[in-house]
C-alpha cells in the first residue's frame, strides 16, 4: 500500500476530523510501532504498522464495508446540497470514511442499504452478472394473487417496454407481498407492481444475497460487516429453478 500522512490514515478511520488528529497526534497521543510520532505529516503505510491512540490499538483496515437500516425519507447518496442523505442519519464518523452507497434505495424506500469504499466490491454486488438476489417487502394496493405470482416468475414486460429478468412474488396476505428481484432497475419493484395494477405504498428491503437485515439495528442504526457477512453478501441465488 502506498504510504500516508498519518493524519490521513487515522482520519480513513474514521477516528475524528482532520484538524482534531492533528492536535491529536502533535499532543503525543499516538503511537506507531510502538513509538511516539507528533508529526501529522510524517507518513507511513498503514497495513503494515501498528498504530496505536491513547495505547488502544487500531485495526488498520483499508476497505470498510458497513450495513444500515435507511429510514424512510433521505436520499441514498453521498451528499445533496437541499435533501437530507443516508449520511445526515449516521454519526459524523462513517462520514469522513470515503464511504457510499451501493447502488440506491428510493428516498421513499426502507431497509437494507450497503455503504462501502471498496469500489471493486461494489461493483461486484451492482453488477448483473453477479445475480445476487434483493428481497423487499412491499405494501400494495389491492392484492397479489397467483396470477401475478405466475407474471413474475415468466419476467414481466414494464409499461415502457423495458425486459425483466424472472423474479419470485410471494403474497402474504392483507395487500402485502415478498418480492426477490435479480437485478436493480431504476424503481424496479415499484414499475413491476405498477404493471400488475398493484402500486407499492411502502417498500422496505429485507436482504441483499444472503445477508438479512433483520430487526435488530432499527432505523438509522448500522454495524460494520465481517468476512462472514460479505461472503453472505456475494453469495449468488436463483429464481425459479
Ligand atoms: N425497487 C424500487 O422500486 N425501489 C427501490 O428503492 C428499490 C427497488
Amino acid at each position: 500500500m502506498a504510504l500516508k500522512r498519518l493524519d490521513r490514515l487515522l482520519g480513513d478511520l474514521g477516528v475524528a476530523t482532520r484538524s482534531e488528529l492533528r492536535q491529536i497526534i502533535r499532543s503525543g497521543r499516538v503511537r506507531v510501532d510502538g513509538a511516539v510520532v507528533t508529526q501529522p505529516e510524517k507518513k507511513f503505510d498503514g497495513s503494515a504498522c501498528d498504530i496505536e491512540l491513547d495505547g488502544q490499538s487500531l485495526t488498520w483496515r483499508e476497505k470498510r464495508t458497513f450495513m444500515m437500516d435507511k429510514p424512510a425519507g433521505v436520499l441514498s447518496v453521498t451528499e445533496d446540497s437541499r435533501q437530507r442523505t443516508v449520511f445526515d442519519v449516521l454519526p459524523p464518523q462513517l462520514g469522513r470514511m470515503g464511504l457510499a452507497p451501493v447502488g440506491r434505495l428510493d428516498k421513499d424506500t426502507s431497509g437494507l442499504l450497503l455503504l462501502t469504499n471498496d469500489g471493486e466490491l461494489a461493483h461486484r454486488i451492482i453488477s448483473p452478472k453477479s445475480a445476487i438476489p434483493k428481497r423487499y417487502l412491499a405494501e400494495v394496493e389491492g392484492e397479489p394473487d397467483a396470477e401475478d405470482v405466475r407474471a413474475f416468475r415468466e419476467g414481466l414486460t414494464l409499461a415502457d417496454g423495458t425486459r425483466c429478468l424472472p423474479a419470485e412474488l410471494e403474497p402474504l396476505g392483507e395487500g402485502r407481498c415478498l418480492v426477490t428481484v435479480m437485478e436493480g432497475k431504476y424503481h424496479q419493484v415499484k414499475r413491476m407492481l405498477a404493471a400488475r395494477g398493484k402500486p407499492v405504498k411502502a417498500l422496505r428491503r429485507l436482504s441483499v444475497g444472503g445477508l438479512e437485515l433483520g430487526e435488530s439495528l432499527g432505523p438509522g442504526g448500522f454495524r460494520e460487516l465481517n468476512e462472514e457477512d460479505l461472503c453472505k453478501v456475494l453469495h449468488t441465488g436463483s429464481i425459479g429453478k
